[in-house]
C-alpha cells in the first residue's frame, strides 16, 4: 500500500515553471508629443494620433516609455522566468523606404540591450532549459509569407520544412512569427501561401506527441488555434499572445483593430513541458495616459474559460465554449484587444472568431464558415420558432 502512495504521490506531482512570452514590441522612434496629430509619429500614416499621451496613442507604434514600461513590468511581476521567448516585429508600421537598414539595426540592438539589460544573461536557448530531450525550435515563418515574392515559387524555403520533420524527435516548443491559418479580425485572411499551410499542417499532424506548444504572433491580438487529427481529435494549440504595440491595423476590412498593449506568463511543467496556465497582464493605454502606467493582470485562462490546464484538450473544451455560450464569447472578444475593444461580438463576428481558431485549413475553414453561419441562423429563428409552436399549441 506505501509503495502504491507513494507511486501515485510521484505519478501527479508538477514541477511548475514559468516564462514569458512577448510579441510585436514594435517600436517608433519618431514618436513625440506635438499639438499636431498628425505629427506624432510616422507610423500613424495619415491618421492622426487623436489621444497621444506619454505611453503611447492607439493610432502608432510604442513610444520608447511604453517599450521600457512593458519591460519594468515584466521585471516586477516575475522577474526570474525559466526563459524568455521574444518572437520579433521590432520596427514601426512605416514604408521600407523610410527604414532602412541602419534604422532596423538599431531598433533591434535597443530592444535586445533593455531585455538584456533588466533580465541579464542570454535567454535564447537552443536546447529548452539547457537539458537533452528539450529543444525549442524556431521557425522563420517569413519564408511563408504570401506577400514573400522570394520564395512563392518554392517547394520547400530554405529546406526548412525537411530541417523541422527531421528534428522533432524530442519534445519542443515552436516558436515563430507570423502564424498559419486565417486572421480571426478579417474573413478569409490568411498570412501563407496555400502549399506552405499545408506543409505546416502536415509537420503538426505527423510530429504532435512531440510539439508541446506553439507560441507565435503577428496579429497582436490574443487568439489560439487548434490542431485536430484526422478523427477529430484535439492534438496541439498555437497560443497566439497579443503584442507590446497598440497600433491599430491599417488592414482594409478591419474597424478599429487597435488592442491595449500585452505580455503574457505561460506556467508549464518542467519535467513534461505540458503548458498549464497562462497569465495575460496588460496596460490599458487610455488610463495610462491619463493618469500612470499601471500594469494590471487581465485574467487567468483556466479561471476565465473554466478549464483544468491549457492542454489541447481543455483548449478545445474552451473555444467549444466560446462557440456556443454569448458569455464565453464576448469575454474571449474582449480579451482578443486586451480589453480595448468593448463592442459586443454578433454572430458574423463569432463565425469569424470560432472558424479561425477551429480550422488552420483553408478549406475545412471555408467549411466552417459555412456550417457556423447556417448555425448561427438557425440560433435566431430556432427559438422563435419553438415560441410559436408552443404558442399554436397553446390556442389548440
Ligand atoms: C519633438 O517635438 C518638439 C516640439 O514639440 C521638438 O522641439 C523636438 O525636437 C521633437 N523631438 C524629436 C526627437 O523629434
Ligand atoms: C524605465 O522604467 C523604470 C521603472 O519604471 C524607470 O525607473 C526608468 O526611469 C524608466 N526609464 C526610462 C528611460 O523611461
Ligand atoms: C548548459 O549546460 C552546459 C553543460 O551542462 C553548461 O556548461 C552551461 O553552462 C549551461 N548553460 C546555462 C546557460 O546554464
Ligand atoms: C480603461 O480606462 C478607461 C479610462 O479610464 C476606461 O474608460 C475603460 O473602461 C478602461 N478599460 C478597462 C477594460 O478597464
Ligand atoms: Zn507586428
Amino acid at each position: 500500500v506505501r509503495y502504491g502512495q507513494h507511486h501515485v504521490r510521484i505519478a501527479i506531482r508538477f514541477y511548475p515553471g514559468n516564462f514569458w512570452h512577448i510579441t510585436d514590441l514594435h517600436w517608433d522612434p519618431t514618436y513625440n508629443l506635438t499639438d499636431n496629430p498628425e505629427l506624432v509619429c510616422a507610423s500613424s500614416g495619415t491618421r492622426p494620433a487623436a489621444n497621444a499621451g506619454k505611453f503611447g496613442d492607439y493610432a502608432c507604434d510604442s513610444p520608447w516609455l511604453l517599450i521600457n514600461s512593458s519591460v519594468y513590468a515584466m521585471k516586477n511581476i516575475l522577474p526570474d522566468p525559466d526563459f524568455i521567448l521574444w518572437t520579433g516585429d521590432d520596427t514601426p508600421h512605416v514604408p521600407n523606404e523610410d527604414l532602412g537598414e541602419e534604422a532596423v539595426l538599431h531598433i533591434i540592438s535597443s530592444l535586445t540591450h533593455i531585455i538584456n539589460q533588466v533580465f541579464p544573461s542570454g535567454y535564447y536557448t537552443e536546447k529548452l532549459l539547457n537539458r537533452t530531450g528539450f529543444r525549442m525550435l524556431v521557425l522563420n515563418t517569413n519564408l511563408y509569407y504570401d506577400q514573400n515574392k522570394a520564395t512563392q515559387d518554392m517547394d520547400d524555403p530554405a529546406g526548412q520544412f525537411s530541417w523541422a520533420d527531421q528534428v522533432l524527435t524530442e519534445a519542443v516548443y515552436i516558436i515563430g512569427h507570423v502564424p498559419p491559418g486565417f486572421f480571426e479580425k478579417k474573413r478569409n485572411k490568411p498570412w501563407f501561401m496555400p502549399s506552405f499551410n499545408k506543409l505546416y499542417l502536415d509537420l503538426i499532424q505527423k510530429h504532435h506527441s512531440v510539439i508541446l506548444g506553439q507560441f507565435f504572433g503577428h496579429h497582436h491580438t490574443d487568439s489560439f488555434r487548434m490542431f485536430y487529427n484526422s478523427e477529430g481529435s484535439p492534438i496541439s494549440t498555437m497560443f497566439l499572445s497579443p503584442g507590446v504595440t497598440p497600433w491599430k491595423t491599417s488592414l482594409p476590412g478591419v474597424t478599429d483593430g487597435a488592442n491595449n498593449p500585452g505580455i503574457r506568463v505561460f506556467e508549464y511543467d518542467t519535467q513534461t513541458l505540458l503548458v498549464k496556465d497562462v497569465v495575460t497582464h496588460y496596460l490599458n493605454l487610455t488610463r495610462a495616459n491619463a493618469a500612470r502606467g499601471r500594469w494590471e493582470k487581465e485574467y487567468r485562462l483556466t479561471e476565465s474559460f473554466r478549464v483544468p490546464d491549457a492542454s489541447p484538450a481543455s483548449m478545445h473544451q474552451a473555444l467549444e465554449r466560446i462557440a456556443s455560450s454569448r458569455c464565453y464569447l464576448q469575454k474571449y472578444y474582449e480579451f482578443n484587444s486586451v480589453s480595448y475593444d468593448l463592442t459586443e461580438c454578433n454572430s458574423d463576428c463569432r463565425v469569424d472568431h470560432v472558424c479561425a481558431a477551429r480550422e488552420v485549413d483553408f478549406d475545412r475553414y471555408e467549411h466552417c464558415l459555412e456550417k457556423e453561419g447556417t448555425a448561427a441562423i438557425y440560433g435566431v429563428f430556432l427559438p422563435v420558432l419553438s415560441m410559436a409552436v408552443s404558442l399554436v399549441f397553446a390556442n389548440w
